[in-house]
């Protein structure tokens, strides 16, 4: 019997911030291997995912399928699709793929990943399964260590809000994915639009996320200069 886990790496994005490179960032290597191959290897050695499905912009599949093939020997959980045009849209993608190919029921968990988030844990995905699995949504996340300041005009404060109440949104983002696709589709298109977080769409809606302890260094590879920070990581990983 199948675990009823999948794992869902988000490769759809072309890496904007990351200025003028020939691929998206994801396919970009840090300690002699793509950053996308670092992330997919902490779900493989994972027993409980019964498939890993990889999303990437749709001419960028079969280069994805390639390095896949090139650096994973045990890739046969392995499946490479097209992302959406957003993120939200890309993780809909995933749970259309394993509706169509594996069956989904309400417990089925997704446990979705940034491609460029190479330095998540075994015990960060093991909890993030745990709590998908106990309570429908979970959002890995980090003590907030600067105050944050909020100005909606960007000119003057607006706010304060007690640092101890404040945390910052890492993935992965886990859900029981039949209720997270039936509450994004009973969005309307502006809502669509504004909630680019998934987490986010649930929480508006009333339902409850559980939070999971991520890591300082779970960092987003985002700007050129966290391509230093990931090679200087992978340095202390081994
Ligand atoms: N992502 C995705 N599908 C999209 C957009 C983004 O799967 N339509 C993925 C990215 O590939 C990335 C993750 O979501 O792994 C986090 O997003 P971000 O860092 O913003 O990636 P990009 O959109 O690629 O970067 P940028 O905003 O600089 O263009």
């Amino acid at each position: 019997m199948g675990t009823n886990v999948y794992g869902v790496v988000l490769a759809g994005g072309i890496g904007s911030r990351m200025g003028n490179v020939e691929k998206p960032k994801q396919f970009m290597e840090v300690g002699k291997k793509p950053i996308i191959i670092h992330t997919i290897e902490k779900f493989v050695v994972n027993p409980q995912f019964e498939k890993i499905i990889v999303l990437s912009p749709r001419q960028w599949i079969q280069y994805t399928q390639d390095v896949v093939r090139k650096y994973i020997a045990q890739n046969d959980r392995i499946d490479v699709i097209q992302g959406g045009e957003t993120r939200n849209e890309t993780v809909m993608n995933s749970i259309r793929h394993i509706e169509k190919n594996y069956g989904l029921d309400d417990e089925t968990v997704i446990v979705t990943h940034d491609s460029v988030r190479p330095f998540v844990t075994h015990r960060i995905l093991e909890e993030n399964i745990r709590y998908a699995k106990e309570t429908g949504a979970c959002d890995t996340v980090i003590p907030a260590t600067d105050t944050i300041v909020e100005s909606t005009n960007g000119e003057y404060i607006t706010n304060i809000p007690n640092r101890s109440y404040m945390y910052q949104g890492q993935t992965p983002q886990s859900f029981k994915a039949k209720k997270l696709r039936d509450v994004y589709e009973a969005l309307t298109p502006e809502e669509k639009e504004i909630l680019t977080d998934a987490c986010k769409i649930l929480v508006l809606k009333g339902e409850k996320v559980h939070l999971v302890d991520g890591e300082v260094f779970n960092i987003k590879i985002t700007y050129p200069n966290d391509l230093r920070m990931a090679e200087s990581l992978l340095g202390g990983e081994k």
